[in-house]
């Protein structure tokens, strides 16, 4: 039985922290999409890992897979297991063959179309780590994937085929000069083909590859159990977030199968966790109706920061919350809960249970809003509408909820759900009932200990 985790809004929901938490149940936690892009924490005994590339399941001494579905740069994922051996552990990290490699000049190309994008305010605020155009490169049958490192013949026609291209795509189409450039080897086959020939052999020698389908599929044979650790979240996914202000993969359930070989009806025989921020945030652009004040260079016509009731109570939340990117320290713009997102995600997603986060950040608070339902054109939309244009013109129909108060949380994490204040509990079953799935667990700090456990979707 495999438990998948999946970010239900836009992307840092707490899931590293619910990996940490259920995974310990699992013998091995397989990333399904996504790169370095993630930043997932997990707090533990006073210790913060940050994780962007392998599975939080590494705390806990869990394997790890990166499957087919991820892009994978390999000196981050070689600097993040040294980062994680100099704290005592001793990540086994294996890599799906069929997954694709993102090379120097993606991450080039990447802050190159921002900023050619960024001239008609139409950037997408990415986290430059080449993510986009790598998966571009797939979808376009040009990549290279870690099974080709392996192969020094195959990796030198890969490259010998795709490097000029890019090179004219930066010449030609830029109209930068490759010379000029930070790192120039980024378009350079013979300075790529040694790097990447020598991770190639770094891999094998560490017997890190594998046919992520074979691997997944012999474990579970065996009797190991499988947790699936979505990275960004779901109005982020490619097809059902809020396209052009997306990642370029599927965080949502269905791409766990895609993205590690497995069946669907695997998937869909264990439980799929949304997990849910009590709040909203979001790095980067595009429309965001529940949104309190703003972020300048994020916020759409927003050019100068505001003040006013609503940017106070967006600050309050943003600093409470912690809330600057993990893995850009980019200040994440902060609204209220937004419903017809998350019927939209538990829509999509098939979610079988919830695990709703940072509710003691919002203590304190005289009163919690969520967007109820959003008003377009006059008619009342209970679930966000297709294109990020009309989804840009939803007004948010606000509900309110009495606040509750800053308890001590640690004490509430050991006593369980009825020792959460009863106006969070109202708040969190609200949420339940309207996406017609379970709280499994309830965050009420970042530690491992700071979590209201309710249900354990392994047992
Ligand atoms: P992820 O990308 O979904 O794994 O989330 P991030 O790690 O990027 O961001 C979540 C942040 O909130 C991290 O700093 C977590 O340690 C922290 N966090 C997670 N759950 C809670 C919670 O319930 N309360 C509080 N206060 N912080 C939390
Ligand atoms: P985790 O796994 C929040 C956002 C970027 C940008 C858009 C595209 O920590 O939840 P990309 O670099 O992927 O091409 O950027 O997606 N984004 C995230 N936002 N959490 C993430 O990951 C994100 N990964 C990408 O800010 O708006
Ligand atoms: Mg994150």
């Amino acid at each position: 039985m495999t438990v998948t985790i999946v970010g239900s809004q836009l992307g840092d929901e707490g899931k590293g922290g619910v990996v940490d938490l259920f995974g310990d149940a699992a013998d091995v936690v397989a990333r399904y999409q996504g790169g370095d892009n993630a930043g997932h924490t997990v707090v533990h005994d006073g210790e913060k890992y940050k994780l962007s590339l392998v599975p939080s399941g590494a705390v806990r001494g869990k394997v790890g897979v990166l499957g087919n579905g991820c892009v994978v740069n390999p000196r981050t994922l070689f600097d993040e297991i040294e980062t994680l051996q100099e704290k005592g552990l001793d990540p086994d990290v294996r890599v799906a063959e069929r997954a694709h490699v993102i090379l120097p000049f993606h991450r080039v190309l990447d802050g190159i179309e921002e900023d050619v994008k960024s001239e008609d305010d139409q950037e997408v605020g990415t986290t430059g780590r080449g993510i986009g155009p790598t998966y571009e490169d797939k979808a376009g049958r040009r990549g290279i994937r870690v099974g080709d490192l392996l192969d020094p013949d195959v990796l030198r026609d890969r490259l010998e085929y795709v490097v000029p291209q890019k090179r004219a795509l930066v010449e030609d189409v830029y109209g930068a000069d490759v010379s000029d450039l930070e790192n120039p080897d980024a378009f350079d086959v013979d300075a790529l083909f040694e790097e990447f020939r020598e991770i190639g052999e770094r891999l094998a020698e560490g017997n890190m590859t594998v046919n992520a389908s074979a691997f997944l599929t012999d474990a579970m044979a065996d009797g190991e159990t499988v947790m699936f650790e979505g990275a960004q979240g779901t109005i982020i996914d490619i097809d059902h977030g809020n396209y052009p202000y997306v990642t370029s993969s599927n965080p949502t359930a269905g791409g766990a199968a895609v993205g590690t070989g497995l069946s669907p009806t695997v998937i869909a025989d264990g439980e799929i966790v949304g997990i849910v921020k009590a709040y909203l945030t979001r790095v980067g652009s595009g429309p965001l109706p529940t949104e309190l004040g703003g972020v300048v260079g994020d916020t759409p016509d927003y050019d100068e920061q505001g003040d006013g009731e609503n940017e106070e109570l967006a600050t309050y939340i943003r600093e409470e919350g912690g809330e600057y990117g993990t893995v850009t320290g980019r200040p994440r713009r902060v609204g209220w809960l937004d419903m017809p997102m998350l019927r939209h995600s538990a829509r999509v997603n098939g979610f079988t249970g919830l695990a709703i986060n940072h509710i003691d950040v919002l203590a304190g608070l005289e009163e919690v809003k969520v967007g109820h339902s959003y008003e377009l054109d006059g008619e009342e939309l209970l679930a966000m509408p297709p294109t990020t244009e009309e989804w840009g013109r939803c007004e948010a129909n606000l509900k309110s909820f009495d606040g509750w108060d800053d308890v001590d949380w640690s004490a509430v994490a050991d006593e369980g759900y009825e020792a959460i204040p009863e106006n969070a509990r109202t708040y969190l079953e609200y949420v339940a009932d309207e996406l017609e799935a379970d709280v499994y667990a309830v965050g009420v700090g970042p530690g491992r200990g700071e979590t209201v456990v309710v249900e354990n979707p392994y047992e």
